[in-house]
């Protein structure tokens, strides 16, 4: 493995075990001394399926691990004026902390790692950074002989990284219950979103910017717009029961709750099977980690509100002077003169 592998993995395996400050230590000699086999074995909350992907394909989980990482921050932007800012308490996993209840929080956490491991494979393709892809090989030569442009370029092969978004992100859904059904069809939500806001890229080649030859290739879009239009999706997610069908009265399949007849939910939709406990409190039932200690904004009327987020028990006020140079002017010859400016400054936490 090359250093960069090895450096990756220890960033992976230390965000997933801040208390656990042995594995770190015992990750880098097992690195150099066993490589794959045994970090595959570390790494927390693996699937048996995902352990086995982990050790055919190091180089993609270091990948993988990247892509849970960009969809819980994005997870934690979306949700950072809310009672609930993307923590929970409850398994560690190469994607965080997984909520115990089936919420449309869940609903939601489980579409952005799930669209986050899509993306970062996809875009690791087309670096050359994995070795069983590249660039879109569907995509080269002439496309559309009307509007006279062809493909040309570097096009991200989304298909690969949503399929191995799939294989490895599906992989740990082991259990044959409801959950089941609604982790997956929120995955493929996830993976849908991302697949859908794909964009055409072109350039135009010709003497002094005329565009006698035109190409194009697609190109992954920022995350920040999977996560926006997950939020709404969340915001808007529908209410799902599951169906027992089969003989073995096993979880077959979900149709919307209170629906006359089976309504399927639509492919576009996230879905929870669960009602969102409040957040307020800590709570290990149900993955609540509450809002003790979460700074809040006095004056605002929305969920950053001090009322709101603290859920009525108060909030802390603590004062402080922020200190800083200011007014600087440079002076002939040579140096910068500053005067230092300070402000009393609160903020507030809850109690
Ligand atoms: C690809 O590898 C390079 C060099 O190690 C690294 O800087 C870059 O971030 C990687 N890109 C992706 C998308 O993983
Ligand atoms: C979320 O809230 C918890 C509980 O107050 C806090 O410990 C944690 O640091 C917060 N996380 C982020 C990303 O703000
Ligand atoms: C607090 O909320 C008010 C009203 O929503 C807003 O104008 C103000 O900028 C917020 N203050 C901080 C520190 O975020």
């Amino acid at each position: 493995m090359s250093l960069h592998i090895i450096l990756y993995f220890l960033q992976v395996l230390s965000a997933l075990s801040h208390t656990e400050h042995n594995v770190h230590t015992m990750a880098l000699s097992s690195v150099v001394a066993l490589g794959a086999n045994i970090i595959c074995n570390k790494i927390p909350g693996l699937a048996p399926r995902q352990r086995a992907i982990c050790q055919s394909r190091p180089d993609a989980i270091i990948v993988i691990g990247e892509g849970a990482q960009l969809g819980i921050n994005e997870c934690q932007y979306q949700f950072r004026y809310g009672r609930w800012n993307c923590s929970a308490l409850g398994e560690k996993t190469v994607f965080g902390q997984e909520l115990r209840v089936g919420s449309r929080e869940a609903a939601f956490t489980y579409a952005i790692t799930a669209a986050g491991a899509a993306h970062a494979v996809t875009a690791a393709c087309s670096q050359g950074n994995l070795s069983h892809c590249g660039c879109d090989r569907e995509k080269q030569g002439y496309y559309n002989q009307e509007e006279g442009w062809k493909w040309g370029g570097c096009s991200a092969d989304i298909k690969y990284g949503i399929a191995f978004s799939r294989w490895f992100v599906d992989a740990r859904e082991i259990k044959k219950n409801a959950r089941r059904l609604m982790n997956l069809h929120n995955n493929e939500v996830g993976r849908k979103v991302l697949e859908e806001r794909m964009k055409l890229e072109c350039k135009c080649h010709g003497v002094s910017g005329s565009c006698t030859t035109k190409t194009c290739w697609t190109t992954l879009p920022k995350f920040r717009e999977i996560g926006y239009i997950l939020k709404d999706k969340y915001n808007k997610a529908v209410h799902v029961e599951v169906v027992r069908a089969s003989r073995l009265r096993q979880p077959t399949f979900l149709k919307v709750k209170k629906s006359q007849g089976y309504r399927k939910p639509s492919e576009s939709d996230l879905v929870y099977i669960d009602r969102s406990p409040n957040y307020c409190e800590e709570d290990a039932a149900t993955g609540s980690v509450g809002t003790q200690g979460r700074l809040c904004n006095r004056t605002s009327p929305h969920t950053d509100g001090c009322d709101l987020m603290c859920c009525g028990r108060g909030y802390n006020t603590h004062q402080y002077t922020k200190v800083w140079q200011c007014n600087c002017k440079f002076q002939w010859c040579c140096f910068v003169k500053c005067n230092t400016c300070s402000e009393r400054t609160e903020v507030f936490t809850c109690k």
